[in-house]
């Protein structure tokens, strides 16, 4: 029996197994708003299997965007074109989530194969970046923020709940609020990032005020019954981790305090001084430890596209589900393929039965 193919409930949902696809930016829509790029491309993925699909970072306000191409929710145009997307998802059996976030001082960028630094500066399509202090990211993103006011704060945690609002009434169920990799709400926490003296820098409890608080106003206007869930940078691979680490977990508990369910647990990627140890599930046993220590359940990416390591994260109470990115862009049927190789008998039953049919009936003929 594998771990990997078990059921996970989480509130009012059951996914069908513990593999989840992670959020991965498309950067192909105009203003925002989807298109028949993510038309096609969501449910495809979705066919392939997984328990859970969330959908790409979706910005809640223009300037939280990554790149021009990025999503939106910040209308209720963008929603109502992501509503058929959410639909499509569940419809192939997966449950519908999307991350919504802030790019903060690595947003007004070029997309990745058009250069991912940031956009020049007399160029019309770039605009003003926001973050806790005014200091750049560096390297390709070397664009100098503004320094958010407290009503700039107010705003983005109002622009959080407006999103959430959209991503329910498009029919999402599994709501990710993106605290990761070096945008708006991880440089709140990150010492990097945050040089504030005010009451959202400095101390633990200061750094952590803007996510404790957007989780809270969030968590107000999400249902009660359904899956609410941060992305979070634990630890950042920058030698002083054990610090991070800790306060990351005491952090998490806070979440878990005010009705987190769950927690996506990443790398801070908000500072150049990072060496991170790539390699095959490498954050798994970080995650174990949040698990273990915070009483959230998990999950973790990077580098767990070998199923019987994916396998063994969920069976050593490693991870509730792993995130299989790139390598469901590579093979959307990747789950059968995890199927295949863990030795799950009729392993085409993870696919619909038009594609299931002939897998399984002429199977080496
Ligand atoms: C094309 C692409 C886009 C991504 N976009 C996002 C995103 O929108 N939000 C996010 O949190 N991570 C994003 N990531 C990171 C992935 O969610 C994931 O953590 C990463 O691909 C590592 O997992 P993997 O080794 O299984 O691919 C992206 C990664 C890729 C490859």
């Amino acid at each position: 029996m594998t771990a990997l193919f078990q059921p996970f409930k989480l509130k009012d949902l059951t996914l069908r197994n513990r593999i989840a696809i992670p959020p991965m930016c498309q950067y192909s829509a105009t203003d925002g708003v989807v298109n028949d790029w993510h038309r096609v491309h969501y449910p495809a993925l979705a066919r392939g299997g997984a328990g859970l699909l969330i959908v790409e970072a979706t910005a809640v306000s223009p300037e939280g965007r990554i790149t021009p191409g990025c999503l939106g929710l910040w209308n209720d145009t963008q929603a109502a074109a992501l509503a058929p997307i959410a639909a499509s998802i569940k419809a192939a059996g997966a449950v519908p989530g999307i991350q919504i976030g802030h790019a903060g001082r690595k947003a007004s960028a070029n997309r990745p194969w058009e250069g991912d630094d940031h956009i020049a500066a007399d160029d019309a399509r770039g605009w003003e970046t926001l973050s806790p202090s005014a200091t750049a990211f560096g390297a390709h993103l070397p664009k100098l923020p503004r320094e958010m006011t407290v009503d700039d704060i107010a705003r983005v945690r109002a622009d959080f709940v407006a999103a959430a609002k959209r991503a329910r009434a498009a029919g999402f169920e599994w709501l990710e609020l993106h605290f990761a990799h070096g945008y708006l709400g991880q440089c709140f926490f990150s010492v990097h990032a945050n040089q504030r003296s005010d009451a959202y820098g400095g101390s633990f409890e200061n750094r952590s005020r803007f996510l404790i608080e957007t989780v809270r106003a969030v968590r107000a206007v999400w249902p009660e019954n359904l899956p609410l869930t941060v992305r979070f940078g634990v630890i950042e691979y920058d030698g002083r981790d054990e610090e991070t680490l800790a306060e990351s977990i005491e952090l998490a508990r806070s979440f878990k305090r005010e009705g987190l369910d769950f927690l996506n647990v990443s790398v801070g990627f908000s500072t150049l001084k990072a060496r991170v140890p790539w390699g095959p599930a490498f954050l798994a046993p970080v995650a174990e430890r949040v698990r273990r220590e915070a009483g959230l359940p998990v999950a973790a990416a990077w580098g767990i596209d070998n199923p019987v390591i994916a396998d063994a994260c969920v069976r050593d109470g490693q991870l509730d589900l792993v995130m299989v990115g790139r390598a469901h862009l590579a093979n959307p049927h990747w789950p059968m393929h995890a199927a295949r190789a863990l030795g799950v008998e009729r392993p085409t039953w993870v696919l619909p039965a038009p594609y299931a049919h002939w897998l399984e009936r002429y199977a080496g003929a």
